[in-house]
């Protein structure tokens, strides 16, 4: 059931095409300890800013090949010619092709999982594209069924890389462990929305990844649909309170609420000037990759995390609606190719999911 179809196989080819990008993807293998065998990747655009900045976006969890899969998918590798970054895509070493966010080697600061490959990645990067360690960045998109709860997972373990994070459709670090310490286990408590904690026991968890690190801890951006049947939505406010909890924000009182904001049919939550909480209503599994709010989020446009209003915690919480902007990648309806969507350009994404299932 691995065959492709002919029709399919063009779609991709076209795909890579129609990209129009500067450099290619390369493999690196020698980028240092490697204990589960995860693949690196780099986009390294022809021309990039002296000392750039450094994404690394992190796959969903699909069939073969899935760093080029979310190479070709995503649009950091694009975003990274125009704003002159580079960006890593580590690639999972597991059968199924997610990723270990449930042993203990992976949940811990240099326990040798996943976790430790992809931040010796970040460190290679540094030393030999003399990156800019104080803009290193993390993201990760879900789709197809299991999810890249990675991205809240390396945040929690190695807070010291990360500037800053945007999740998509994720869980809390630590809420997918396994009990009998099994290595990318699923855990369906954490998945249907059913690990409930407060705000002090999550940012425990948090902080027992890295015991003794007091240093700050990245920006989190947390997106996620209403509609999500593979990570229920009461993933969100669990998500929210332990970075609450890590940030000493209050969870249960936004400072600000943004209606449809970053895009129509999104309500924005800003906790404080580290933490936001991003609600599609009606959005499934699969939320569109907001590439432009990323980059805002991380400051590589705009002026990143530290712009974000501040404003003092007593102030009761405010709703504003902001005009309904028209984004590049309009997350509902209209003809952008979702990442679940079967069709258009991710059609080869969905032939592989497929082939899989
Ligand atoms: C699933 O994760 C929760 C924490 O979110 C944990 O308490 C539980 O033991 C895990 N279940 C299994 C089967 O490992």
């Amino acid at each position: 059931m691995l065959g492709f179809s002919t029709s399919s196989a063009v779609l991709c080819l076209f795909a890579g095409l129609a990209s129009g990008l500067t450099s290619t993807l390369q493999q690196v293998t020698n980028f240092g300890s490697n204990p589960t065998n995860v693949g690196m990747f780099v986009y390294k655009p022809t021309t990039v800013k002296a000392s750039p900045a450094v994404i690394v976006a992190i796959h969903y969890c699909t069939g073969t090949a899935q760093a080029n899969a979310y190479f070709s998918g995503s649009p950091y590798a694009s975003l990274a010619d125009t704003n002159g970054f580079i960006v890593i895509y580590p690639s999972s070493p597991h059968s199924g092709t997610c990723w270990d966010v449930s042993s203990k080697a992976t949940l811990t600061h240099n326990g040798g999982g996943d976790s430790n490959a992809i931040a010796n990645m970040v460190t290679f990067a540094i030393n030999t594209y003399k990156a800019d360690p104080s803009r290193i960045f993390v993201t990760g998109s879900s789709s197809g069924g299991t999810p890249p709860m990675m991205t809240n997972v390396m945040a929690a373990t190695y807070p010291n890389l990360f500037k800053a994070a945007s999740v998509y459709s994720g869980v809390a670090a630590g809420c997918f462990v396994s009990s009998s310490g099994g290595v990318d286990a699923w855990n369906s408590t954490c998945a249907n929305g059913q690990s409930v904690a407060t705000q002090q026991q999550w940012a425990n968890v948090v902080k027992g990844m890295f015991p003794g690190y007091t240093g700050t801890y990245p920006a989190i951006q947390e997106y996620h649909g209403t509609a999500d049947t593979t990570l229920f939505y009461p993933n969100l406010a669990e998500e929210v309170k332990e970075w609450a909890g890590v940030f000493g924000y209050n969870a249960a009182a936004p400072v600000q609420v943004l209606q449809n904001t970053p895009a129509s049919g999104y309500t924005k939550s800003i906790y404080g000037p580290n933490l936001q909480g991003i609600s599609g209503q009606g959005v499934g599994h699969t939320v569109p990759i907001m590439g432009a709010e990323d980059l805002k989020w991380f400051g590589i446009t705009g002026g990143g995390v530290t712009t974000t209003p501040s404003v003092p915690t007593s102030t009761p919480a405010t709703t504003t609606t902001s005009p309904t902007t028209s984004p590049t990648n309009p997350p509902t309806g209209g003809t952008v190719a979702h990442w679940d969507q079967c069709g258009g350009m991710y059609s080869c994404l969905c032939q592989r999911k497929l082939a899989k299932e």
